[in-house]
Parts: structure tokens; sequence; C-alpha cells
């Protein structure tokens, strides 16, 4: 069967908590706090074949000048198929988000693969995390 990629497609939180399971930052969050996270995501994109959700990523954006782009995780059994990369085309083509003037993400270790869709690697973030509450 075809993967289907869709934007804004209605995703089951208990789905997608499974989903995290298989990206290391993204593990143990709940289902109840992934449903807060899709009500004030600005655009989601997900994968599927047939009814199985097998990838996802996401960003939040002012439409315009800067948009973040988050939690981009593809199921094992369908890594190195293409479907990352075709994630990555449909939020990059999309008619907003292509006119977006600066995207960023973070990475610890898939430098390679964002570099393909022209992303750099740059030293001017900064972050600040609530002691106790990430990964
Ligand atoms: C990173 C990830 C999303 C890639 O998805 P994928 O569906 O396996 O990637 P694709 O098959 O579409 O690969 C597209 C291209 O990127 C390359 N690529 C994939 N992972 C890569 C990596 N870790 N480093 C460098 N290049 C990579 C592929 O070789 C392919 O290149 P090609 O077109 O020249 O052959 C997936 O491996 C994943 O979900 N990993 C676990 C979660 C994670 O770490 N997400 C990233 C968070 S920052």
């Amino acid at each position: 069967m075809a993967i289907e990629i869709k934007e804004g497609a209605a995703v089951d939180p208990s789905a997608l908590q499974a989903l995290y399971e298989h990206a290391p930052w993204a593990r143990g969050r709940t289902a109840d706090g992934i449903r807060t996270m899709l009500a004030h995501t600005d655009y989601h994109f997900s994968a599927w074949d047939g009814p199985r959700l097998i990838g996802f990523a996401r960003v939040l954006t002012d439409g315009i000048y800067r948009a973040t782009l988050w939690d981009v995780v593809v199921h094992p059994d369908y890594q190195g198929r293409g479907v990352g990369e075709e994630l990555m085309n449909r939020i990059l083509a999309h008619p907003v988000l292509s006119r977006v003037e600066k995207f960023w993400l973070n990475t610890r270790d898939k430098f390679g693969f964002y570099q393909k869709f022209g992303f750099v690697r740059s030293e001017q973030g900064m972050f600040r995390e609530q002691p106790g509450k990430n990964r």
C-alpha cells in the first residue's frame, strides 16, 4: 500500500504517543499532553500506511517571518524508505510555510538528514529548559 502524507489530519493522541516511543526526546509524553500539543500546533503533517500512523512532523510559526520544526519521526519499520523526505518536502512546499523567511530546528544527530533540505548548522541559538521537564 502506498504511504500517504496528510496535512492537519485528525491524529489519535494514543497513536502518536506510541510513535513518540521511537523518538528519544518525546518518550514518555502523555496522551493528554499530546492532545494539548496538537491543539496548539500551527501545522502538523502525518504519514499513513492505510489507517496506521507511521510518521509525523509539526511546525510552529507566525506564517511569515519565523517557523520552527519539531518532532520529525518515522516509525523504524518505515525508515529509509523516503517517508521522512516526503514529510519534509510537504512542509517546505506548503503554500504558507514555503514563504516563511527563516526556519529553525533542533537536532542532536540528524544534521545530515536536514542538510538535504537546505538547513545549515548555526551557533546562534540558545534555549532555556524547565528543570526536570526535559529530555
Ligand atoms: C530522521 C528520520 C525522520 C528520517 O526519516 P526516514 O524516513 O528514515 O528518511 P528518508 O528515508 O526519507 O531519507 C531521506 C534522505 O535522508 C537521508 N538520511 C536519513 N536519515 C539520515 C541521517 N540520520 N543522517 C544523514 N542522512 C540521513 C537518507 O539517506 C536519504 O538520503 P538519499 O535521498 O540521498 O538516499 C528517521 O530516521 C527517524 O524518525 N528517526 C528517529 C527520530 C529522529 O531522530 N528524528 C529526527 C529528530 S531531529
